[in-house]
């Protein structure tokens, strides 16, 4: 995409959060959550236009999208799955459906496949651990998973 529509792209997708969440310091999370849910990720430009429109210091800013899970501040794949990490998933077989996705998709955690179709992360509990394991693809939940269903889920996505 040219330049300028990049920055155009940003600058609306700015606007709209704000809109929807107001000009509003307090509001900073879910504003970028906002931009980063438009844009797939939050490029430098778009924390410099937050940082100037909310008056924050762009060191504010850069902490709270590298911090958050949900945030990124590199590009994401297409897909982006997120698997619950925490001890009620884990100890009800999370640990091999967790391998079972790093195995299927050649992917460390935090990586992004070269042709930018997936993205694999880890998070704290999604509050589904009665139906543990589970991860969640795009807004997706999927849960009771077992290993062996991991390729399937995965070929919806072809
Ligand atoms: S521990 Fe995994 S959803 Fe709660």
């Amino acid at each position: 995409m040219e330049q300028n529509n990049n920055g155009k792209m940003i600058i609306e997708a700015v606007d709209e959060a704000i809109d929807k969440f107001g000009n509003n310091r307090d509001e900073i999370i879910p504003i970028l959550n906002e931009v980063n849910r438009t844009i797939g990720y939050l490029p430098k430009e778009a924390l410099e236009e937050v940082g100037k429109r909310l008056q924050s210091p762009k060191s504010q800013l850069f902490s709270a999208a590298t911090f958050y899970h949900m945030l990124s501040v590199k590009p994401r794949g297409r897909h982006v799955i997120q698997f619950c990490e925490s001890a009620p998933c884990h100890v009800v077989g999370g640990r091999e459906v967790w391998q079972a996705l790093q195995d299927e998709l050649q992917l460390q955690p935090g990586e992004t496949s070269p042709d930018g179709k997936w993205s694999l992360l880890t998070t704290s509990c999604l509050g589904a651990c009665g139906v543990g394991p589970v991860f969640l693809v795009d807004e997706e939940l999927y849960g009771n998973v077992q290993p062996g269903q991991v390729k399937d889920i995965l070929s919806k996505y072809e």
